[in-house]
């Protein structure tokens, strides 16, 4: 059974609510790691952690939403994609192998995101060449700690 991290900030808890719902009903694990709360927050709190959290092996995937869904992943980047259409959520996992969705509930409607959700959770990764590029860019990231060039 699938494990699903979800994070949010205040401008979209009934998104995630409504989401969170949605996966339990087709049989994911849901975990939550917040808000749940309306009153204004800080989304790189809830970003981290869920990044943390797929980092980790806490869970298998992320998901996550705020206003836009930028800030947010931007805050558990690295293979963290924000996504309005489903198209490029579905590529996203099968050329990019991104582990976590990001989205925007001040963006899209609950329909939107749901086919979202849908096309990237069915999506799997193609491997072969795009295993290379995927690959180049974790040693982006790496030189990027290390200082290294
Ligand atoms: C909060 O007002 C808003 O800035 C946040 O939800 C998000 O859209 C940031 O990227």
């Amino acid at each position: 059974i699938m494990k699903i991290g979800i994070g949010n900030d205040h401008a979209a808890v009934d998104m995630k609510n409504e989401i969170s719902e949605y996966l339990k009903e087709k049989g994911y694990e849901v975990v939550n790691y917040g808000t749940d709360s309306n009153e204004s927050c800080d989304y790189p709190v809830y970003g981290e952690k869920v990044g943390e959290a797929v980092a980790h092996g806490d869970v298998d995937l992320g998901i996550l939403i705020c206003g836009t869904g930028v800030g947010i992943s931007l805050a558990a980047n690295i293979r963290a994609v924000v996504c309005s259409e489903p198209y490029t959520a579905k590529l996203s996992r099968q050329h990019n192998n991104t582990n976590i969705l990001a989205f925007g509930a001040r963006v899209i409607g609950i329909e939107t995101a749901k086919m979202i959700v849908d096309e990237w959770l069915n999506a799997e990764f193609m491997g072969g060449k795009h295993e290379r590029r995927v690959n180049m860019l974790m040693d982006i990231e790496k030189r990027k700690i290390h200082g290294d060039k």
